[in-house]
């Protein structure tokens, strides 16, 4: 598939106010830290804006026109963001983010445990001799939900451990996974490393054992095509505000079946069929996991982000940032004191790249970066166990998407190969 020309991201650029705006005292703004959350073309904030003049009401609880039209938009966006990952509507939960879709993942576990949901739950009752199993390589979102369902069902927690490079360690995994595991928790991309998962190898694994599998996606969707089913994962997760959308939306795919057998996380308003004063009937997903007053607006602009990326196309951005990643590790590699973490030159990553300079904390390096114009992420980029199975406390993160140019790449590089001698650590 052919990557994005020069003249296509110039052109995509000018969606993008932030990016072309923006002049540091050292030229325009390299915006580098996608991976914790990317710009917004003017499409999905016009899409937002547009909501709120035109359309704007409360969803699936009026019978007025206005109404109306908030739900059929809500429900039009829901069918395309899950048909962006291969699904369909009855399989996408909307919620704050990844994150609260992972907590909404492990509640679920937990309400089953403590006897809620009846028999169609008793996939998720989990207590003392069942083990859960993420791994090394994830970010806190997908690890301390996981640390809490153990504490409070009495599971134990096991996990893939990494390679020196920071890669999960497939030939262990066959030694974790066993048939005492009952959810198998793991990212499709490394939001440190950049590695590519082989998730189906990962789900057949789980398949084996009957454990239920829950994907980390928020660093896939945004970057590659991925079609969840065909992945053979049960649940994934992602977030809206990483893949061009706004803040305060993110998602939970769900195979149907499982998705209506899981108990409710959040409970009250518009989830229920029936409600007495000592009980009530849960409505089937994904209506039973979005109690209150929904986050209608924030949809409606996440489904213009999906068509702006449909309309890029996603083997495309892919091909793009593939080329970028190859440009950045490689770069990278060659910079005297500077390693590389992850995959090295040559194989398989997103465009994402992180380094430890040697002799420099992270936070120096980024402060100087910042100076220059360049916006990277440094610190532990909340996974701190990959970076201390890496030996390290910290990392100098920079991550491309659609709109970086090949010009960004080598400025980067070019503003880190002088941070050393700048902190007088080379010659
Ligand atoms: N959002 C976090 C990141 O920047 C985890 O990777």
């Amino acid at each position: 598939m052919s990557t994005l020309t020069d003249a296509e991201v110039r052109r995509i650029r000018e969606d993008f106010p932030l990016l072309t705006a923006a002049v540091t005292g050292n030229g325009p703004l390299v915006y580098l830290d996608s991976g914790a959350t990317s710009q917004k073309p003017l499409a999905v904030l016009d899409a937002e804006r547009e909501f709120y003049l035109h359309r704007n009401a409360a969803v699936h609880r009026g019978a007025h026109s206005l109404a109306v039209a908030a739900t059929d938009a809500y429900e039009e966006a829901r069918r395309t963001v899950a048909g962006f990952v291969g699904g369909t509507e009855r399989e996408l939960v909307w919620t704050s983010n990844a994150t609260e879709a992972l907590n909404l993942v492990t509640y679920a576990f937990s309400n089953a445990s403590a006897g809620r949901g009846g028999e169609q739950a008793a996939r998720f009752r989990l207590g003392p001799g069942d083990e859960i199993v993420t791994t090394e390589a994830e970010h806190h979102a997908n690890l301390i939900p996981w640390q809490e369902l153990a504490a409070r069902t009495g599971a134990t927690l096991r996990w893939i451990p990494v390679d020196d490079a920071g890669a999960l360690d497939l030939a262990a995994a066959q030694q974790v996974v066993g048939e005492r595991t009952r959810v198998l928790a793991f990212t499709h991309v490394s939001n440190v490393t950049g590695a590519i998962t082989d998730v189906p190898a990962l789900a057949a694994l789980a398949r084996e054992v009957g454990a239920l599998t829950v994907l980390d996606a928020c660093q896939s969707v945004p970057h590659l095509p991925v079609d969840l089913p065909a992945l053979g994962v049960d649940l994934a997760v992602f977030s809206g505000h990483k893949m061009l959308g706004p803040t305060g939306i993110g998602a939970l795919w769900g195979r149907s079946e499982l998705l209506d057998a899981m108990p409710p996380f959040l409970t009250g308003g518009s989830m229920i069929t029936k409600v007495t004063m000592e009980s009530a009937r849960y409505l089937p997903a994904p209506t039973r996991f979005e109690a209150g007053t929904q986050r209608v607006a924030q949809a409606v602009a996440l489904a213009e982000a999906v068509r702006y990326l449909q309309g890029v196309g996603m083997d495309r951005v892919a091909a793009h940032e593939r080329e970028l990643g190859q440009r950045l590790a490689a770069g990278l590699a060659e910079l005297e004191g500077v390693r590389l973490i992850g995959p090295p030159p040559g194989t398989e990553r997103v465009g994402l790249a992180a380094v430890d300079v040697e002799g420099v904390h992270a936070h120096d390096v980024g402060q100087v970066l910042d100076v220059a114009g360049v916006a990277v992420r440094v610190g532990h980029h909340c996974a701190q166990p990959l970076h201390r199975a890496l030996g390290l406390t910290a990392s100098t993160r920079a991550s491309a998407y659609l709109y970086n140019t090949t010009d960004d790449v080598d400025r980067f590089l070019a503003e880190l190969a002088g941070v050393r001698s700048y902190f007088r650590v080379a010659g």
